[in-house]
């Protein structure tokens, strides 16, 4: 009999040509002149999920839909809930992609496309896990909730009260999610931690219309200039965030963690130069990696404001607008984090402008032990499909449903990652390692299998 892996091995060609189709579906969650695309993804991907041999449903939502599959032939084993999302963020800049974002390229043994990596690869891979061990043995060695939704890129606003008003078909022992990175190449790696999020739109706006500068400027506060000041009053000089009460929750990382972190192969030489930036900066007295895994931060993420188009025009605009958003680590919470940055802009907002400041969307931050016996399942996995020991690693990014899966399911989260810290999620040219879709399979369908009790 031909076992998973040896299954896998026999039909990669076909998985990818599969995932370029679903590659191919412009699944973009935050545009609606792609609702009927995200509809088709998620379509799609149901299909797919029944002929692996699992039931699937596509549940309407007032939003994007979930695809739901369950198979529970398994009694005696535990159910793992696997998750995550069809949705891609935008491909724009357009002018910047190598190859068009929704043709699936495969260039220097990687698959270049929007959702390659984020999220619709690795999720296709545990879609192909689980067809092996149904193709091969007849059956799962776990039961299996399958749940995967359209709307993660937009903050899961219908997952939310789905998962909560689906307690009971959701219970499960795990969740598995696979939307992050490996650390390094080779290298398999175990999530302790994901950053929360607080995410905000700050309007500023000044004198009724735009103003001519010359006969104007000096007499009024230029919105431009408030916006800017208001963002500069963010940081205080040594990159720490300067908003009143703001470290409160803020826990200290123990010191087993940062000495794992420590001990990672990580380079800031390489890292800054891959970057192609002069220096890297950052939190005074923190690493890179601490940096970027166990501090909080705060980013623009868009500027709006007056003339920006060809040569020079002298104009006060009336108004300026920035998209600014504070990642946050554990136990911070983003209601508190968003009451605390409205009260300090409006503390530290020019006299002269109104200023109004909208939360778009938060998450919860996210932390967790890496012990028990479906960790040291993951581990024997990883170590298996990839021939190395996994390490441990922490997440920059947010994924704010794993927090409320753990609280409503009461089941610990397990997020093994296979994309690379440099396949530039949201970003033009996002790329997923063609070895580690493919391994990253033959992983899965090892751990199913361990949790399933076998070896
Ligand atoms: N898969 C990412 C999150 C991620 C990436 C976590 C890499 C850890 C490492 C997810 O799709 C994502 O982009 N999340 C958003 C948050 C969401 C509310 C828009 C993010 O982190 O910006
Ligand atoms: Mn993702
Ligand atoms: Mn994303």
């Amino acid at each position: 009999m031909v076992c998973p892996v040896g299954f896998i091995d026999s039909q990669l060609a076909r998985f990818r040509a599969e995932l370029y189709d679903f590659l191919r579906i412009p699944s973009i969650s935050t545009d609606g002149d792609h609702a009927g695309d995200v509809r088709a993804a998620a379509e799609w991907l149901a299909d797919r999920v029944r002929e692996a041999g699992l039931t699937a449903e596509v549940i309407e939502t007032p939003g994007h839909p979930i695809v739901l599959g369950e198979w529970r032939g398994a009694p005696d084993a535990p159910t793992v809930l696997i998750y995550g999302h069809y949705d891609v963020q935008p491909p724009e800049p357009l002018d910047e992609w190598t190859s068009p974002p929704f043709e699936p390229t495969e260039r220097d043994g990687r698959v270049y496309a929007r959702g390659s990596a984020d999220d619709k690869g690795q999720l296709y891979m545990h879609v192909k896990a689980l067809e092996a061990h149904l193709a091969t043995a007849g059956s799962l060695p776990v039961n299996v909730v399958f749940l995967a939704e359209g709307e993660e890129e937009i903050g899961s606003p219908n997952l939310v009260p789905f998962v909560e008003a689906n307690r009971e078909r959701l219970a499960c022992d795990l969740v598995l999610i696979s939307d992050t990175e490996m650390f390094a190449e080779g290298l398999p790696s175990l999530l302790f931690s994901l950053r929360g999020l607080s995410y905000f739109e700050i309007t500023v706006k000044g004198a009724r219309s735009d103003l001519h500068s010359g006969n104007y400027g000096g007499s009024v506060t230029n919105p431009g200039n408030a916006l800017a000041a208001i963002i500069a009053s963010f940081h205080d000089a040594d990159g720490r965030i300067a908003v009143p009460g703001f470290y409160d929750d803020v826990v200290e990382w123990d010191a087993e963690t940062r000495e794992q972190i420590a001990a990672l192969p990580h380079d800031d030489e390489e890292y800054r130069h891959e970057l192609t930036v002069d220096e890297l900066t950052g939190e005074a007295g923190f690493t890179t990696l601490e940096r970027l895994w166990i501090r909080p931060t705060c980013d623009v993420n868009g500027l709006l404001s007056g003339y920006t188009g060809p040569g020079a025009k002298t104009v006060l605009p009336n108004k300026a607008m920035a998209k600014v958003s504070f990642r946050l680590v554990p136990n911070q919470d983003p209601e508190r984090v968003a009451e605390m940055v409205e009260a300090h802009v409006r503390t530290v907002t020019p006299p002269g402008v109104t200023v109004e400041i909208r939360v778009i969307h938060g998450g919860r931050p996210w932390k967790a032990k890496l012990e028990g016996p479906a960790f040291d399942a993951a581990r024997e996995a990883l170590e298996e499909a990839f021939g190395t020991k996994p390490v441990p690693m922490g997440g920059g990014g947010s994924i704010p449903i794993v927090v409320d899966f753990e609280e409503q399911l009461k089941a610990p989260a397990l997020l093994l990652g296979f994309s690379l810290p440099g396949c530039n999620l949201h970003a033009p040219d996002e790329w997923l390692p063609i070895a580690n879709f493919e391994k990253g399979i033959a992983a899965l369908a090892l751990l199913y299998g361990k949790l399933g009790g076998g070896g």
